[in-house]
């Protein structure tokens, strides 16, 4: 019989491994499209960001199907869950809330998988717009991640003496980051480089 606590910390591991890869693939995402990597022309990323991007995804894709399965071997009690509590959004016996955010993430995450496996099917533009689902793959994913409690106590909300809290806060800052350069400073320096 596997310790129940090995069975709920490689549950934790597998998700923020999952989600680190998810972050670093936004990041290489938009570089591409905001034409920056272009622009930084950094040797080892010229014309392999595309295959980081998509192994990245994918290989987070896999661990994010493996993450809830160990949950299945824990005990109720400890916090493990059954079939129902996993596709279920907030019917997990304890921290419904926080476990149905990463469920709703998980289903926007398959809608964004299968689109971009599919891409060659769908319109571009219908495409981009379901990629944007990235962004709510990652922020319900990392306040799932965040605000469930490793003791799963109902009462507790955050805990940064946790190391694993601390490195999902990093994670929230550089995914914050990703709209924010996207949107403002690309464009400015792509502006910057037309004009010169
Ligand atoms: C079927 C969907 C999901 C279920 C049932 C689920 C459930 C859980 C549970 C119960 C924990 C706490 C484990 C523990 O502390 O022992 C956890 C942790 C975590 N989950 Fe999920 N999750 C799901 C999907 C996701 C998704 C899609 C992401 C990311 C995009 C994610 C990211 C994380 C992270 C980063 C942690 C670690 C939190 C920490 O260590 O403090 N989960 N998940």
């Amino acid at each position: 019989m596997v310790d129940e606590d090995f069975l709920l910390e490689a549950a934790r591991f597998i998700g923020i491994a999952g989600l680190a890869l998810f972050v670093l693939s936004g990041i290489g995402g938009a570089l591409m499209a905001s034409r920056t990597v272009q622009i930084i022309n950094v040797k080892w990323l010229r014309g392999k960001l595309f295959n980081y991007h998509r192994l990245g995804t994918l290989i987070g894709f896999a661990l994010m199907i493996l993450h809830p399965i160990p949950m299945l071997y824990a005990p109720q009690s400890t916090g493990g869950m059954n079939i129902s509590h996993i596709f279920i959004p907030f019917t997990a016996p304890k921290q419904s809330l926080t476990t149905g955010l990463g469920v709703i993430a998980f289903y926007v995450l398959l809608i964004v998988a299968i689109s971009s496996i599919f891409i060659k099917f769908i319109k571009r533009e219908w495409w981009r717009f379901l990629h944007y689902g990235t962004y709510i793959v990652i922020f319900l994913g990392l306040a799932h991640g965040l605000f469930i409690s490793g003791e799963f106590m109902e009462e507790e909300v955050f805990d940064f003496d946790e190391p694993e809290k601390v490195i999902l806060l990093i994670f929230t800052v550089l995914a914050l980051a990703i709209p924010i350069w996207r949107l403002f400073l690309a464009k400015k320096i792509i502006n910057k480089t037309e004009t010169t």
